[in-house]
C-alpha cells in the first residue's frame, strides 16, 4: 500500500519574556538601528530561569494536538529537533513524551542545528510512509539563549527561544485530501564547520560552550545553497517553483529570506517572515512561522508550501508540502 504523509495540525509557543533591541543596547555595544538594518530583528523571546527546552516543546505540542483535534495517546512517534537539549541524555523527545503522558511508540532527537526541523519532518515522513508508525509529533524547540555569549554582539543579538510543532499523519495515497509532504532534500558539508559552531561539548570540553559564527561567510553560503535545495525539492516533487503558494523559511536574516525569494521569483507577500518578532530560534523557527501563517489564515488547506533552512554543519535543506 502506498501511503502519503499529511499535516494534521500545527502549534507554537514563545516564552513570556520579550527582550527588545533597545534593551539589548544596555547589554552589548549595539543599536536598534544596526540590528534591524542588518538582520530584520526587532525583539526576541527568552525562556525564564528554570524553563527548559522540553517545557517549550510540550506547550507547542499541546497547541498542535488541540489544532489537530487528536489525543496525545494517538502519537506513536516523537522527533524533536534541538541543539539545546535539557540534558545530555535522555533525549528531549523522551522527556517530552513523559510530560505529555504518552506511553509506547518511539521518541528521539535530531541534531542538525537550524536545519533540524527540515531533517526531522523528512525523517518522520519516511517512517510514516513505510508504515512503521502512524502519527508523528515533530517538534523544533530551543533555549538558544543558554548557549549565547552575551558579550559577543555579533551573535547574541540574533537568536531567541521558542518551540513549534507539527502533527503528521499517514493515510492511504488515494484517500481524499491534500498530497501532504511531497519531497525533501537534505545536505551537509562538514568541511564548513568552522563557520558556525559551539566551542564546547560533552566529549571535547565537558562544558556547554558558546555559539561562534563568521556571520558574513555564512551569509555568503546561504542564498546559493538554500535556493538550490529548494529547486531540487521542487524537481523531486515535479513541481514548477512558480506554483508555490507560500515560502516558510528558517528565520536567520531578513536579507537572506528576501534574496532567496527573489531568486525563485517568489513575491515578497508569499514569504512568511516572523524574524522581526521571534529572532532566530534555530530549529524552532520554521514550525513557529508555519503556525503563525496557518492560524492567521494565510496558509490554507491545499496550499503548496516550501520550507527551507541552513545551519551549523553546515547543514541545509528544503521540503515541499501541500498543507
Ligand atoms: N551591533 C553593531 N555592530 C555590529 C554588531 C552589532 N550587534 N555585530 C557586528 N557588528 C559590526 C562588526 O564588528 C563589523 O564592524 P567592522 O566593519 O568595524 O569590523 C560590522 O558590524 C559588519 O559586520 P559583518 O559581520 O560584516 O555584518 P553583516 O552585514 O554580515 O551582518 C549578520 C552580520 C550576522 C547579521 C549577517 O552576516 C548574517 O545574518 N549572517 C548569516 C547568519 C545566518 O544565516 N546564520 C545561519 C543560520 S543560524
Amino acid at each position: 500500500m502506498t501511503r502519503r504523509v499529511t499535516v494534521e495540525g500545527v502549534g507554537g509557543y514563545l516564552p513570556a519574556r520579550i527582550l527588545t533591541n533597545k534593551e539589548m543596547e544596555t547589554i552589548v555595544d549595539t543599536t536598534d538601528e544596526w540590528i534591524q538594518e542588518r538582520s530584520g530583528i526587532e525583539q526576541r523571546h527568552i525562556a525564564a530561569e528554570g524553563e527548559l527546552t522540553s517545557d517549550l516543546g510540550v506547550e507547542a505540542a499541546k497547541n498542535a494536538l488541540e489544532h489537530a483535534g487528536i489525543q496525545p495517546e494517538e502519537i506513536d512517534l516523537i522527533i524533536v529537533a534541538t541543539t539545546t537539549p535539557d540534558l545530555t541524555f535522555p533525549s528531549t523527545a523522551a522527556i517530552i513524551q513523559h510530560k505529555l503522558g504518552i506511553k509506547g511508540g518511539a521518541a528521539f532527537d535530531i541534531q542538525a542545528v537550524c536545519t533540524g526541523f527540515v531533517y526531522a519532518i523528512s525523517t518522520a515522513e519516511k517512517f510514516l510512509a513505510s508504515g512503521q508508525f502512524s502519527k508523528a509529533l515533530v517538534i523544533g524547540a530551543e533555549t538558544f539563549s543558554r548557549i549565547l555569549d552575551w558579550e559577543d554582539r555579533s551573535t547574541c543579538v540574533l537568536f531567541g527561544d521558542g518551540a513549534g510543532a507539527m502533527i503528521l499523519s499517514a493515510e492511504e495515497a488515494n484517500a481524499p485530501g491534500s498530497r501532504g509532504i511531497m519531497s525533501s532534500y537534505l545536505r551537509c558539508d562538514g568541511a564548513l564547520t568552522d563557520l558556525l559552531y559551539v566551542d564546547g561539548g560533552v566529549s571535547k570540553t565537558q562544558t556547554t560552550g558558546h555559539v561562534k559564527m563568521q556571520g558574513n561567510k555564512v551569509f555568503r553560503e546561504a542564498v546559493a545553497k538554500i535556493s538550490s535545495a529548494m529547486e531540487e525539492a521542487a524537481k523531486i516533487a515535479d513541481i514548477d517553483p512558480k506554483t508555490i503558494d507560500w515560502f516558510v523559511p528558517h528565520q536567520a536574516n531578513i536579507r537572506i529570506l528576501k534574496g532567496v525569494a527573489k531568486k525563485l521569483s517568489l513575491r515578497p507577500d508569499q514569504v512568511v517572515a516572523t524574524i522581526a518578532k521571534h529572532g532566530n530560534t534555530s530549529a524552532a523557527s520554521i514550525p513557529l512561522a508555519f503556525n503563525v501563517a496557518v492560524k492567521d489564515g494565510r496558509i490554507k488547506k491545499g496550499d503548496l508550501v516550501m520550507l527551507e533552512a541552513m545551519g551549523g554543519g553546515l547543514t541545509w535543506g528544503a521540503a515541499l508540502l501541500e498543507y
